[in-house]
């Protein structure tokens, strides 16, 4: 009897990496004239969404967008770089990190303006979750990246945990 290899299919980090790129128009402005931070977290859910069906090879849902904090303005006419690679992959789950950058063209300036981790869950045609391939580390970089982001997972898995029994206590209480 042959056993399975559970590392078959497995990819490289660098096979489904993404990098887009947008033109910030006005009309992505909010009040002050500066770029709408949910315009900038809807570009790196898609950055992050596009990596994870590289990999996966099927669709993908949002689960989780960690805190995301704005360290500097993104202004109008400003060129934003989306550089979103996978960190980690679950049996079903994939964490990505996506590295925002803005750059003023005219004055030749690049600014981080903020790193975000989002978790996707690949789905099959009725919207269940399904195994997605294994992720390699190529390098020590990405084994400790890889390595940091299974504690980020395990802490979240730890606070769904929580979630789901103060929401059976809160249950139980409105039925006494
Ligand atoms: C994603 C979804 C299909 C998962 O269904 P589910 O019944 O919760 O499935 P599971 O409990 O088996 O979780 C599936 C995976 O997601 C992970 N997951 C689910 N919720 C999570 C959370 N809050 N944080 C981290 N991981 C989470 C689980 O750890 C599991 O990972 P693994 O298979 O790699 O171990 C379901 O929650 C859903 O449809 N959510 C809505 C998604 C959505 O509409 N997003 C916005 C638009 S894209």
């Amino acid at each position: 009897m042959s056993e399975q290899n559970p590392s078959a299919g497995a990819k490289t980090i660098a096979e489904s990496r993404v990098r887009l790129s947008q033109f910030m128009h006005p009309d992505q402005a909010n009040g002050q004239g500066n770029v709408h931070g949910g315009e900038i977290m809807k570009l790196v859910d898609e950055a992050g969404a596009l990596a994870a069906i590289r990999h996966a090879r099927s669709l993908v849902v949002t689960v989780v967008m960690d805190s995301m904090t704005f360290m500097e303005p993104v202004f109008v006419g400003n060129v934003l770089t989306l550089d979103a690679q996978l960190t980690y992959v679950g049996k079903t789950s994939i964490e990505v990190r996506v590295e925002v950058t803005a750059e003023n063209a005219l004055a030749g300036t690049h600014t981080t303006t903020n790193t975000a981790y989002v978790v996707y869950v690949a789905i099959d045609s009725h919207g269940q979750p399904q195994s997605v391939p294994p992720l390699i580390a190529s390098n020590d970089e990405e084994r400790a990246e890889m390595q940091a982001a299974i504690e980020r997972q395990a802490y979240r898995t730890q606070q769904r945990e929580r979630e789901k029994q103060r929401k059976s206590v809160s249950r139980e209480v409105h039925h006494v």
